[in-house]
C-alpha cells in the first residue's frame, strides 16, 4: 500500500507541525560508535537506580493496589504538597498544593498550554533561539510566532515591547510569552535580574501571560542565584518544573504551578482529555524517593559532575576551535551554544561531523522559521570527559 495514502486526510494542525529533529537526533544517539553532543540527555550515572528500586518495592508494600489504580487528574496530592513545600523553601513562593498540576513531563505542559490558550493565528512570543520542543508543541495550534532575539542576559526588551505594543494597538494582544530564564535550551544563557524585572513589567503593562519554564534551574554550578520571575506575579503566570533532569526523565514527571483558577480548570480538563492522569506508579515512586533521601545532596552531586563536563568542553573548544567561532559559557544546565563565522552553515558542518562519528544539533530547528543557521547546540552532560575531548577535537579538525 502507498505510504502516503492518508496524507490528504491529515488535519491542518498536524500538517502545521514540523517533524521532530529531536527524534532524528535521538535515533542518531542510539549508535554505539558515535560521540553524541546532540540529545539533551542527563548523564545516566545521575539516576538514583538503587534508591528507586527500593522505593518501587516499598510503595507496593505501603500503598498496595492504590499504586496500580486510576487516580486524579491533577496528580498525587502528597507529591503536589511536596512540590509546594520545596518551592516555598527554595524560592520563598507561597503556593498551595491545589495550585499544582502534575504533568507527563513539562513537555506535556507545553502541549496543554497550546491547547488551552492558542486559537489559530494568535500571537505568542518566545526566545530566539528557542526551545525546539516548545516550537513544536505550540506549532500544532498554529499561532503567529514572534521570536525575540536573546541577548547574553535575556530577551531584548526593546524588541519585546515593540511586539507587545504593536499587537495591542492592532487589538490582538499577545496571548503569552514563553521563556526559559535559567540556562536556556539551546543557548545555555541566563537572564540577569534586570532583564527578569523588565520582562515582568512588560508582561504586566500589556496583560500578557508569562510562561516560565525551568527544567534546569536546579543544575546551577556557577554565578549568583536568581529568583523566579513568576514569584512576583504568580497570578499572571504559569511556572513549569520537571524531575527529568534531577531524578530521571524516564518517569515522565513534571508540574505546572497555576494560580489563576479558570486557567487551572481549563488545563486540568485538557489534561483529563489527553491522558486522565500522569503515571500514578511513577508518582508514588518519586514521592517515596524524595521523602526518603536528601534530594539537595543528590542535586549537588549532579551539579559537580556537569560543572566538570562543561569546563572540559569549553577548554577543548578553546583549544581546537578557530578563534572566529564564538560560544556561550553557561553557569548551569546542559548546553553550550556556538556561533560559526557569518555565512557558514552548521547543517553542512553537521553532515561532515556525522560522517566522522560525532553529532550535535545544528541551529535550524531552534528558529521558528527553520532558517539555515550558522549556530549549533552542544550537550556536555551525556559524554565522558574523554569523549568530549575527542569529539570536540574531531569537530575542530573539520574547520
Ligand atoms: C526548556 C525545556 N522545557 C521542557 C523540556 C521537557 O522536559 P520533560 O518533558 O522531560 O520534563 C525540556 C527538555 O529538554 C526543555 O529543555
Amino acid at each position: 500500500m502507498n505510504k502516503n495514502t492518508f496524507k490528504n486526510k491529515l488535519s491542518d494542525s498536524s500538517l502545521a507541525t514540523p517533524p521532530s529533529f529531536i527524534r532524528a537526533i535521538l535515533k542518531a544517539t542510539e549508535s554505539d560508535d558515535l560521540i553524541s553532543f546532540a540529545g539533551g540527555l542527563p548523564n545516566p550515572v545521575s539516576f538514583p537506580m538503587e534508591d528507586l528500586k527500593e522505593s518501587s518495592i516499598r510503595i507496593i508494600d505501603t500503598y498496595g493496589s492504590k499504586v496500580f489504580q486510576y487516580s486524579q487528574t491533577a496528580g498525587l496530592p502528597q507529591l503536589r504538597e511536596y512540590i509546594a513545600h520545596r518551592l516555598h523553601q527554595n524560592q520563598g513562593m507561597e503556593i498551595c498544593a491545589d495550585e499544582i498540576i502534575i504533568t507527563t513531563g513539562s513537555q506535556q505542559a507545553l502541549d496543554l498550554i497550546g491547547k488551552v490558550l492558542i486559537n489559530k493565528g494568535d500571537d505568542i512570543v518566545l526566545e530566539e533561539p528557542g526551545y525546539l520542543g516548545a516550537i513544536q508543541a505550540f506549532s500544532q495550534y498554529q499561532p503567529t510566532f514572534h521570536a525575540i532575539p536573546l541577548e547574553a542576559d535575556g530577551m531584548n526588551p526593546e524588541k519585546l515591547e515593540k511586539v507587545l505594543k504593536a499587537c495591542s494597538l492592532e487589538s490582538h494582544p499577545v496571548k503569552f510569552a514563553y521563556t526559559v530564564p535559567n540556562f536556556q535550551n539551546p543557548s545555555g544563557l541566563t537572564y540577569s535580574q534586570e532583564k527578569r524585572e523588565k520582562m515582568l513589567s512588560l508582561m504586566q503593562k500589556y496583560g500578557c501571560i508569562l510562561i516560565e519554564d525551568d527544567p534546569y534551574g536546579d543544575l546551577k554550578f556557577d554565578g549568583n542565584p536568581y529568583g523566579y520571575i513568576s514569584k512576583a506575579a504568580p497570578s499572571g503566570s504559569i511556572l513549569l518544573g520537571t524531575f527529568s533532569k534531577t531524578v530521571t526523565p524516564g518517569m515522565r514527571l513534571g508540574y505546572m504551578v497555576i494560580k489563576d483558577a479558570d486557567l487551572r480548570l481549563a488545563i486540568n480538563t485538557a489534561k483529563e482529555a489527553a491522558d486522565l492522569h500522569s503515571n500514578i506508579f511513577s508518582q508514588y515512586i518519586l514521592l517515596d524517593y524524595l521523602t526518603h533521601h536528601d534530594i539537595e545532596e543528590h542535586i549537588e552531586k549532579i551539579r559537580r559532575l556537569y560543572k566538570k563536563q562543561c569546563q572540559t568542553m569549553i577548554s577543548a573548544m578553546e583549544q581546537y576551535f578557530p578563534k572566529e567561532v564564538t560560544f556561550t559559557r553557561p553557569e548551569g544546565g546542559m548546553f553550550i551554544w556556538a556561533t560559526l563565522p557569518e555565512g557558514m552553515s552548521s547543517l553542512k558542518l553537521f553532515e561532515k561531523a556525522r560522517e566522522n562519528k560525532v553529532v550535535f544539533v545544528p541551529g535550524n530547528p531552534f528558529y521558528t522559521d527553520g532558517r539555515e543557521a550558522n549556530t549549533l547546540r552542544l550537550n556536555y552532560t551525556n559524554s565522558s570527559e574523554d569523549a568530549i575531548l575527542e569529539g570536540i577535537k574531531k569537530i575542530g579538525a573539520l574547520f
